[in-house]
């Protein structure tokens, strides 16, 4: 497109700071520029896109539901209900799936779940963690543990509180009587790529058990094999009472879910939306869920976590006057870096060389790859992040 920069600036809202690059198509992995320029992408659409770029079976599923998008929640659809019923086997837990169309909506309903289950004991604070991240609305805003996110947009709804870490969240519930729920991420994405400890989640598990506090985790971005398993949760050997999911479910058909163990808790009328559930999104995710489990079973997904598992050791091992340590689980991972201005430095030279990266808060590195990733692919991008900070080296 002619001056795209120009159109876009004079046209679209100015809340993204944006990279103008042109790009035209991708190929699993790749994704390749107006100019015919190769990169690894190394960001999935921030965890979007899991099956990486032009999936045959994700483009066929896609197609062959054009013949009917959307029909309204008004009609039962089937696929809606194909999938739920995916969601739960997966889940190997009893619960039930709300549909909605992006992250912050998972959430939004999570939040009136929890309000729901709090009313008849007039319970409805919930408790989040410092540096969490849950969305954008102005309710999952102000669930955000983050000062930064409520500096403007004032009022907020009320009933949120923040802990510094999980066992401060057990002792602000113990002390306060309206306490609901505890939600939070087992890895926080935008928080530093920050992985829970184990142990202290199951006891978080089990002393919202013992005091009916339901357990939140919001596996937007986490979630759908992203860190190896179906669930993160899986991996933690947690049974949350409920579960937000997005991003990656769709491949990049916009698509949310809530799951619960509460399966009675809405009744007609609680909870809606227009496009939620819609034929093409259910379609997609069946598409996305069905190549995962098959990508999973075959055991291709576990080898190429643990390639890249070795290759990321290596590069943060090499290069220890830029990096400190990684963290993070399977294709869900960070370097810490420095400082920040030397991440941004990265970032920019690795695309120069031909490998797209993320940013996280706390001076991190994300890599939040395509799930379907190939060993060659690995390598090429990792060589493109070293050949970046050979060149970083060079100047400092
Ligand atoms: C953990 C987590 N929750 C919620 C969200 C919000 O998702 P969305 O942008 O689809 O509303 C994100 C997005 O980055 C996320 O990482």
């Amino acid at each position: 497109m002619d001056n795209l920069e120009q159109i876009d600036k004079e046209y679209v809202l100015h809340t993204y700071s944006r990279d103008y690059t042109e790009f035209e198509h991708g190929e699993n992995a790749k994704i390749y520029d107006k100019q015919g320029f190769c990169y690894i992408d190394f960001t999935a659409g921030i965890g979007v896109n899991s099956l990486g770029h032009n999936n045959k079976n994700l483009v066929e599923s896609i197609s062959n539901q054009a013949k009917m998008l959307h029909l309204s929640n008004l009609f039962a659809i089937p696929q809606q209900a194909k999938l739920a019923k995916r969601l739960v086997e997966l889940s190997k837990d009893k619960m039930r799936v709300f549909f909605s169309n992006s992250g912050l909506e998972a959430n939004e309903c999570s939040i009136k779940i929890a309000r729901l289950y709090g009313e008849s004991t007039n319970r409805f604070d919930i408790i989040t963690l410092k540096n969490s991240f849950h969305g954008r609305s102005i309710a999952t805003l102000k669930a955000c543990g983050q000062d930064k996110m409520h500096k403007h947009f004032a009022p907020f709804p009320s009933g949120f509180l923040y802990a510094n870490d999980i066992s401060d969240a057990i002792n602000i519930a113990s002390n306060k009587k309206n306490v609901i729920a505890i939600m939070l991420e087992l890895i926080q994405g935008e928080g530093g790529v920050k992985a829970m400890p184990k142990d202290e989640i199951k006891n978080l598990e089990s002393w919202c058990k013992k005091n009916d506090v339901l357990l939140i985790v919001d596996e937007v971005q986490s979630g759908i094999y992203r860190s190896g398993d179906f669930l993160t949760s899986q991996i933690y050997g947690i049974k949350p009472d409920i579960i937000s999911l997005a991003k990656g479910l769709g491949g990049g058909v916009p698509i949310g879910a809530t799951m619960t163990s509460k399966i009675d808790i809405f009744k007609v009328g609680d909870h809606g939306s227009t496009f939620g559930g819609n034929l093409l999104s259910c379609a997609a995710a069946l598409c996305v869920l069905e190549t995962l489990e098959s990508y999973k079973n075959s055991g291709n997904l576990d080898n190429n976590i643990k390639y890249f598992d070795e290759k990321l050791e290596q590069i943060c091992k090499d290069n220890q006057n830029i990096f400190i340590h990684t963290s993070g689980l399977g294709f869900m991972q960070g370097i810490k870096v420095k400082n920040d201005e030397l991440l941004a430095l990265i970032i920019k030279k690795a695309k120069q060389n031909g490998v797209l990266v993320l940013k996280s808060g706390n001076a991190t590195l994300r890599l939040l790859p395509p799930l379907t990733i190939t060993k060659d692919e690995i390598d090429k991008g990792f060589q493109s992040l070293q050949n970046a900070l050979n060149e970083i080296n060079a100047e400092i």
